[in-house]
């Protein structure tokens, strides 16, 4: 071979990356992946094996994607032994909780995981491959469409165990089918946690069967917008809530997702439609007019927490919401929580005297305290761990113990870090530019919302999670958050055209590693994914996918 030619070959050799960027549109991107040659063709009837699971959980995942299959585009799927299988399904107890391997051959496809998380990632990440987003968006494959899968060999696992997404419903209110949907995309991003944020000032939402002038007074108010410089409330009445039954069913439809629902009552600040709704033992002053909130902002009017009947109150709420949310997290709030009316209270200056602080926001602390002591008094299946917003650190958290976890929002960075020192375990949920609700670009097409356009997907997909920890605080980091405030959004369908690709971006912090994570390749995997947001019917910001 001529000098010149092999040199050509070897470059064209080293051109060659272990992956491809931009080729499989694979979002989050794996964190091993080697292309083969050749490609595995779906024929209309597939042989599959599945290995043996107690409660035959493998199967039940491998035919949730078979019925999806087989409806998109008529492949039907068959048990058969190994030996005759062409997608084989097996445990492989090596592998983490969550991680999975894919062999793709033109032969046959084999999927290696030690867990059921793991073999669902790894058909999602199956149908990422195909050359149409129509499965994975369970709509119907266009007529001629080839199914085929490239040959490659994928190894993968996510960095974090916490990859989340919180959306704000006490503002405004979307309902079960919006939530659903929602639910299908966080699968797709292989995102495990959902934050519902259920209970605001300006809207009560989840059904509590012993206080139901919770839902028939906190969950309805007197505008649709809520108020907020020159705009004032429209006077519509608007609200909503979810029964017990309804938040059972969204339970059981993420679970389903692997996603696990973390619910959020804020108390005892963001209170005012619970104190609107039982102003007689949650009002610091009870003798006042109290109403759901109209406005945007942080409601002075807060629960008073030096009330037995109000900490019993909160008790009833913990166990209601322990019985319908079976996750192991149970999210309480704490943000932005105002000491004036405690600090003008009788009562809430004698509990501050009794508890030897001069600080009331130790009141506040007092109250998770008591909160978290009727919670280690139950059966083991009913112990929850409390989350709370990094606001909690300007009080003495040491009466909670380490075993809470902050999440870490204002000054997000520095926040976790206190956490993490204070041994306290952490989830990094930053307001810039991790909350998705804010605009995306400055462009005059954008939908009202709030913020400057700077929280770009690119300014999304740059942030980078614990950078410069020192790695013994590092395990305390239990993973990333987006966060969709909804003060200024009304409609569902701007929810998703402001959530997505940013929910992609934020989806691949949690899973790939730092060192693979580039915006441009990331930008080139995105481009397959407005199909896929097509076919869903989810609205998207379109002015970085073509
Ligand atoms: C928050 O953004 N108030 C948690």
């Amino acid at each position: 071979m001529k000098k010149n030619k092999f040199f050509a070959l070897l470059l064209a050799l080293c051109a060659l990356p272990m992956w491809a960027e931009g080729v499989l549109q694979v979002i989050p991107r794996p964190a091993v992946c080697q292309e083969g040659d050749g490609t595995f063709v779906f024929s209309k009837k597939v042989n599959v094996y599945t290995d043996a699971y107690p409660g035959d959980s493998i199967r039940l995942v491998f035919n949730r994607f078979a019925q999806k299959l087989q409806a998109a585009a008529g492949v039907q799927c068959k048990e058969a032994e190994a030996g005759k299988a062409a997608l084989l399904l097996k445990l492989n107890s090596q592998l983490g909780p969550e991680a999975y391997t894919l062999q793709v051959t033109p032969k046959q496809v084999c999927i290696e995981a030690a867990r059921p998380a793991g073999f669902f990632y790894a058909l999602q990440t199956l149908q990422q491959l195909l050359p149409t987003r129509a499965v994975l968006a369970g709509q119907p494959v266009a007529k001629g469409t080839k199914l085929t899968l490239p040959a490659v060999s994928i190894s993968d696992e996510p960095r974090f165990g916490w990859r989340g997404f919180m959306l704000d419903e006490g503002r405004h209110f979307f309902g079960k089918d919006e939530i659903k949907k929602l639910l299908d995309v966080m699968a797709a991003y292989k995102l495990n946690r959902f934050h519902w944020h259920l209970t605001e000032d300006q809207g009560w939402r989840i059904e509590i069967k012993k206080y139901p002038r919770l839902t028939e007074v906190g969950a309805w108010r007197n505008s649709k917008v809520l108020g907020w410089g020159e705009v004032k409330p429209d006077g519509q009445r608007y609200g909503g809530f979810y029964t017990q039954q309804d938040a059972r069913e969204i339970v059981a439809y993420a679970r389903e997702r692997f996603i696990e629902i973390v619910p959020e009552v804020d108390i005892p600040g963001h209170s005012q439609a619970a104190v609107a709704s039982y102003p007689e033992f949650l009002a610091c002053d009870p003798q006042n007019a109290h109403e759901v909130w109209l406005w945007q902002g942080v409601s002075p009017d807060v629960i008073n927490v030096s009330n037995p009947k109000a900490v019993e109150f909160a008790k009833d709420v913990v166990d209601e919401l322990t019985d319908i949310f079976p996750f192991g997290y149970l999210h309480l709030g704490g943000d932005e929580c105002p000491t004036n009316k405690w600090e003008q209270n009788a009562d809430c200056q004698k509990q501050l005297a009794e508890i030897g602080s001069t600080k009331y926001r130790d009141l506040q602390i007092h109250f998770y305290r008591q909160l978290q002591d009727h919670i280690a008094a139950k059966p083991q299946a009913q112990q929850r761990k409390l989350i709370f917003w990094n606001e909690v650190l300007h009080g003495n958290t040491a009466p909670l113990g380490t075993d809470i976890t902050i999440m870490a929002w204002v000054g997000a960075d520095a926040a976790a870090k206190d956490a993490a020192q204070r041994g306290l375990r952490t989830i990094l949920t930053p307001q810039i530019p991790y909350y998705i609700n804010r605009r995306q670009s400055d462009l005059k097409s954008e939908p009202r919302s709030q913020g400057h356009g700077t929280e770009t997907v690119e300014a999304v997909y740059n942030y980078v999670p614990m950078a410069g920890v020192d790695a013994d605080l590092q395990k305390r980091y239990m993973g990333v958050q987006a966060n969709f405030w909804t003060e200024w959004v009304e409609e569902p369908n701007v929810v998703e055209y402001l959530m997505f690709p940013r929910l992609a971006a934020v989806a691949e912090a949690g899973w790939t590693p730092q060192s693979l994570r580039k915006y441009n390749d990331f930008l080139n995997r995105l481009q397959k994914e407005s199909e896929y947001y097509q076919l869903r019917g989810v609205d998207y910001g379109k002015h970085v996918i073509k």
